[in-house]
């Protein structure tokens, strides 16, 4: 199959990775893909979401993939369907669910869907009042895509007070703050689960745990993520089996008859307060680095499954997993998560070790290729993916090939799936 990924980062290298390593040959184009995708297949430069149907149309593209959020924000899938492609990912108006906050708690709220007791106001004094009937901490949040970095957990009443100010006023996030939610804190755990729908089913994979801020022991600043591992111990069959009847079911459902049915990746955000999972956010795509440490875990082919969801033909498909596992730690520029970096030219010695050939790889996320030498170039490199019988072992692997990559001003966390030893 002839198949065009949409995206530049690890997310997008994993899964055309897992698609290359299917039985069948396939032929992969990237727009714009980065220095290590072209070695995986085309890059494109074809901004513009009309001429890039055209160019599918023209060249026989038969699936195209979305990885990020914002081209799905756009209505990219609604573009390549008029023009009669085959697209996998929600449309515009499912994308909702990531691309307005106050869409997707109002949603959770008419279709009795658990999740934080909350407010949506552009009202700073009905945001006061609310806050003032919460205790410490308070979760404050933009409406709109913030890059994610417009959630606040303020630890007392006024910080709480000024974000709510701060966001209300256009000061932090401009129009993406004009509406606020305000909601309780929930302690507990965290999970990351996926469910890849085409509408009416779906296929739960693993669940994962993610790694948010920068820094060991969960301190420093947010990040899209530093590191992941699948399938989590902490989730059992009937946490799973909860988080199918009260979240998953009910969400596809819902969306039907709001009349935007959701085929894509559904990225269920789980606080797990006391057992119960409680829905913390949707979005509306595979996380990053998330997707990274489940594609190597699917055994079944991943361009038949995301073909199926994307012509409404899941049922007809089993999808087999590993029994094994994954752990991958991101690999940042000296700069991340707050500026750019100076280019940085990466060397990844010679692999000899045979577990390391064998139950290693890394996907290419931050780099760009120039006269065949690949550079680092700021933002998260690259993801150092590890597999083993245990947890342990995956992630002794992941870290054995951290230490083979080298480019100047790298940093890693160096407990990756600590939760899980
Ligand atoms: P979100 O973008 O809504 O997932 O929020 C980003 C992060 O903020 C989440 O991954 C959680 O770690 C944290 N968070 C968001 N909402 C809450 C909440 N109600 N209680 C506790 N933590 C939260
Ligand atoms: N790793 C979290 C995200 O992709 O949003």
């Amino acid at each position: 199959m002839k198949i065009l990924i949409l995206g530049s980062g690890g997310r997008e290298y994993s899964i055309a990775r897992a698609i290359l390593n299917e039985k069948e040959a396939h032929e992969l184009f990237f727009m714009p893909g980065n220095g290590a995708t072209n070695s995986l297949g085309t890059n494109l430069n074809i901004k513009d979401y009309n001429d890039l149907a055209l160019y599918a149309k023209e060249n026989g593209i038969e699936l195209t993939i979305v990885g990020p959020e914002a081209p799905l924000v756009e209505g990219v899938v609604d573009i390549f369907k008029v023009h009669g492609l085959t697209i996998f990912g929600p449309s515009k108006e499912a994308a909702k669910l990531e691309g307005s906050k106050v869409y997707m708690k109002n949603f959770l709220a008419k279709y009795s869907i658990p999740t934080a007791r909350y407010i949506e106001t552009s009202s700073i004094e009905d945001a006061f009042k609310f806050a003032d009937t919460l205790s410490a901490p308070i979760v404050v949040k933009a409406d709109g895509l913030c890059g994610g970095k417009g959630v606040i957990i303020a630890q007392n009443h006024d910080e709480a007070k000024v974000a709510i100010s701060e966001m209300l006023s256009g000061k932090s996030f401009g129009d993406a703050g004009l509406k606020v939610i305000v909601e309780e804190f929930l302690d507990g755990y965290e999970l990351s689960m996926f469910a890849v729908c085409d509408g009416d089913d779906y296929i739960l994979l693993p669940a994962a745990q993610d790694h948010k801020r920068l820094k060991d022991n969960d301190e420093g600043p947010n990040t899209g993520g530093m590191g992941a591992y699948a399938p989590t111990p902490l989730v059992d069959e009937a946490l799973y089996q909860k988080v199918r009847d009260r979240i998953i079911r009910p969400t596809l459902d819902g969306m039907k008859k709001e009349g935007a049915p959701f085929e894509g990746v559904l990225f269920i955000g789980i606080m797990v307060v006391n057992g119960e999972p409680i829905t913390l956010e949707f979005n509306v795509r595979f996380g990053d680095p998330e997707c990274e440490i489940l594609m190597p875990l699917m055994t079944s082919s991943v361009s038949d499954m995301f073909y199926k969801a994307a012509t409404n033909r899941l049922g007809e498909i089993k999808v087999e997993f590993s029994n094994q596992y994954a752990v991958g730690v991101v690999m940042a520029s000296a700069n991340y998560p707050y500026s750019s970096s100076t280019p940085a030219e990466i060397i990844v010695d010679d692999v000899h070790h045979e577990a390391i050939q064998k139950y290693t790889h890394i996907s290419y996320a931050g780099v760009s290729m120039v006269d065949g030498v690949l550079y680092a170039d700021g933002g998260r490199v690259l993801v150092c993916v590890g597999i083993g019988d245990s947890i342990k072992e995956a992630r002794d692997r992941a870290y054995m090939r951290c230490g083979q990559v080298h480019f100047a001003g790298k940093k890693l966390r160096t407990d990756i799936a600590y939760q899980a030893l």
